[in-house]
């Protein structure tokens, strides 16, 4: 190790990748002292994660240094990155399914594969540990898949920190999760910096990552566009128009206005089951044609469980109706084709084809000038797709894959189109396109949204009517223009 004297724990400079023809990175260089939280913003695919990937050694570099507490680990390959001090927690959770939480974290706190071979009760003490400090004590015997989605993220933070590193790079924390959730975890990175570590932060929540960083640094297609405080970067004029964007403004229609005697879309007393657990208790909504209908709730409240049931994927009692005939009986495939599409919250697309071919595939069921047609519109909506039609899915940013699903659904031309979280994982100025698309939908085609969200910001702008769903039951009915009033607690 070089003997110099050194403030930071992380030092990146000329940090630079290519992925064929693109410059994902280009010349990037920060530094984060320990005790301090740097983060990092910018537009879906700006090189946000592909930066982490880079100093994790998950991806080489093609140029650039990467110290660590002075070290050049630049080139060198992950698994010694993170024995040196380096973790990551990841955008995407991946768990081992088969284990434990606490043999998840267990697992990773031994960086050898021999050494796994052998159970060590001082790993295991100090897993426990762990869990009980990232708020997992009581869940430590469960199985990953039967775990609400902010604990896979608190396993994640756990498996990140197990080996005590002196740099933790967080990828979108806030992602999906409340505003409850997302205190609790900020007091999480919080306690990070406490510890005296260097945190690198990215996140699209841009109030949550103001109050917490103690700078900010801003990229713009690979490079370096702004860097200073939070106050500074967010006033700045280029992070306003390429990041943020402008507000986002519709108006709701009133219910009267829609003349259709039999609702399009129909749901009367609907009970789901997961075994013994109630998942949707109840529950009646309907939704006119050409209605924007938003159903509000948080994490587990039951709305994908309700979505499933109208794509006829689970099993339920009550009555589902599509212009007064029941879907129940009919397949999935079949009330797909029927033109009742589901844009998934868990993307589901084909990491392995490409852009062109997830999207052909969405419209394999209009006519080829249709689907041509739709591609283009997509495009303008979408440029970034337009570009890169020929990368598979899989290497897509957290962002872009997104807005691949969304698109996918909208090549299938629906007449309901239900799009479950659709803003999860998108930064700001996306969602203002997002929003104008869904707004000139609105107003140029007779499509009809039935729209999940817990993110109300965007939930009630794009509503004519909303339903609020509150463990498994509808518990509110009203105007978007009287949800803070009535509705409002927890939410707003
Ligand atoms: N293996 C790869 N092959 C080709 N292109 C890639 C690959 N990995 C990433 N990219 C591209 O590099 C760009 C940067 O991706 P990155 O994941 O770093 O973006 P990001 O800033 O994290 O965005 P988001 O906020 O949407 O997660 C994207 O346009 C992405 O499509
Ligand atoms: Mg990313």
């Amino acid at each position: 190790m070089n003997a110099q004297v050194h403030g930071a724990h992380l030092e990146v400079k000329g940090l630079t990748k290519r992925f064929g023809g693109l410059i994902a990175v280009k010349d990037v260089g920060f530094s984060v002292n320990g005790g301090e939280i740097l983060g990092l913003i910018g537009p879906n695919g700006s090189g946000k994660s592909t930066v982490m990937k880079l100093i994790m050694g998950i991806e080489r570099p093609d140029a650039g240094s990467v110290r660590i507490k002075g070290v050049e680990v630049a080139g060198w390959p992950s698994h010694r990155i993170a024995r040196l001090g380096a973790g990551m927690v990841f955008q995407h959770s991946r768990p081992l399914h088969r284990q434990t939480v606490l043999e998840n974290i267990t697992l990773a706190l031994l960086p050898d594969k021999l050494r796994r071979l052998f159970p060590d009760p001082e790993n295991e003490a100090r897993a426990r540990a762990i869990a009980e400090r990232v708020g997992l004590g009581h869940v430590l015997d469960r199985r990953p898949s039967t775990l609400p989605f902010a604990d896979l993220r608190k396993m994640e933070i756990a498996k990140a920190i197990a080996r005590d590193p002196q740099v933790v790079l967080v990828d979108e924390p806030f992602a999906g999760l409340t505003s409850r959730e997302t205190a609790a975890f900020s007091q999480l990175v919080t306690d990070l910096r406490d510890d005296g570590r260097a945190v690198l932060l990215v996140d699209h929540n841009v109030k949550s990552v103001a109050a917490l960083v103690d700078r900010v640094f801003a990229m713009y297609v690979g490079e370096r566009i702004a860097e200073g405080t939070a106050d500074e970067v967010m006033r700045n004029e280029t992070v306003r128009r390429v990041y943020l964007g402008g507000s986002i403004e519709t108006a709701a229609r009133p219910e009267s206005s829609f003349r259709d005697t039999t609702p399009f879309l129909e749901v009367k007393n609907l009970n789901v089951f997961y075994g013994k657990a109630q998942a949707v208790e109840n529950v009646s909504i309907h939704v006119h044609q050409g209605e924007f209908v938003s159903v509000v709730g948080l994490n587990g409240a039951g709305k994908t469980t309700l979505f499933n049931a109208i794509s006829g994927v689970l099993p339920y009692s009550g009555e589902i109706r599509r212009e007064g005939k029941p879907l129940g009986g009919l397949t999935p495939a079949a009330i797909a084709r029927g033109g009742i599409v589901q844009c998934p919250e868990g993307r589901e697309l084909f990491g392995d084809m490409t852009v062109r071919e997830n999207l052909d595939l969405g419209g394999q069921h209009v006519t080829r000038e249709e689907s041509e047609k739709r591609m283009q519109w997509l495009f303008d909506l979408f440029p970034i797709l337009e570009q890169r039609q020929a990368q598979t899915a899989g290497t897509l940013s957290g962002g872009e894959q997104q807005m691949l699903t969304i698109a996918r659904a909208l090549m299938m031309n629906p007449a309901l189109l239900i799009l479950d979280e659709p803003t999860l994982g998108l930064a700001p100025v996306i969602l203002e396109q997002l929003s104008k698309a869904l707004e000139r939908l609105r107003q140029t085609t007779p499509i009809t949204v039935l729209l999940g969200e817990q993110n109300v910001t965007f939930a009630l702008p794009h509503a004519d009517r909303v339903y609020v769903l509150e463990h498994a039951r509808i518990v509110w009915e009203g105007d978007p223009s009287r949800f803070a009033a009535e509705a409002g607690t927890g939410y707003l």
